[in-house]
């Protein structure tokens, strides 16, 4: 299986819309909130930078990359979202995507700073938590209780480069 990962373009809102609401259903009331939020974080580049992952030239996953605190000498960067389609879970592709699209964000977007800090924060029973340890080496830091309805577990990764 081939996944080609790039940073998004405008005509790709759409397509993150709609895994956004497969992947998040809590996470807006209705379909064009969703497409808000996203066209939003679209124009908020280069702050907020989405990635997506392309089988035979389908979008079937995106991540969005968000730098924290201004754009400091070591920057303090958040992988604030992920989202694989439902049918392409569990084959490897939410792997992939973070590797191939934390590199592109930092030659594009960091270098030649360096990276003090990955924030990724999940809900405290997302088993994801496991796929960002594995992938970014991120460890569990704290848990900030009665968030989007549940406990969000703070994972930092402190040595990435
Ligand atoms: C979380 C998510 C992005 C993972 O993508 P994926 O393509 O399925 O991940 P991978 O196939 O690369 O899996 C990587 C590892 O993480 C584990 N993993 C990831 N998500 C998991 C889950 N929901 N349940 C159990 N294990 C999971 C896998 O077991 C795998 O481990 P292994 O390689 O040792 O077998 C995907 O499940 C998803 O989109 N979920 C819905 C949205 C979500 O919860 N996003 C994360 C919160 S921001």
């Amino acid at each position: 299986m081939e996944i080609l990962v790039r940073e998004m373009k405008e005509r790709d809102i759409l397509s993150i819309s709609k895994l956004h609401q497969e992947c998040f259903p809590t996470d807006y009331i209705s379909k064009k909130d969703s497409l808000t939020w996203i066209k939003g974080n679209y124009k908020a580049n280069p702050r907020f930078v989405y990635y997506v992952a392309e089988n035979n030239k389908k979008i079937v996953g995106y991540i969005l990359w968000i730098e924290l605190g201004g754009f400091r000498k070591e920057a303090v960067i958040e992988l604030e979202q992920i989202g694989i389609s439902e049918k392409m879970r569990g084959k490897g592709v939410g792997t992939i995507l973070i590797k191939k699209s934390i590199k592109q964000f930092i030659n594009r977007y960091i270098r030649p700073r360096k990276i003090e800090l990955i924030k990724i924060t999940t809900s405290n029973k997302n088993q994801a938590q496991k796929l960002y340890k594995k992938v970014l080496g991120a460890e569990p830091e704290c848990v900030m209780r009665g968030i989007f309805g549940g406990d969000e577990l703070i994972m930092f990764t402190r040595k990435y480069n």
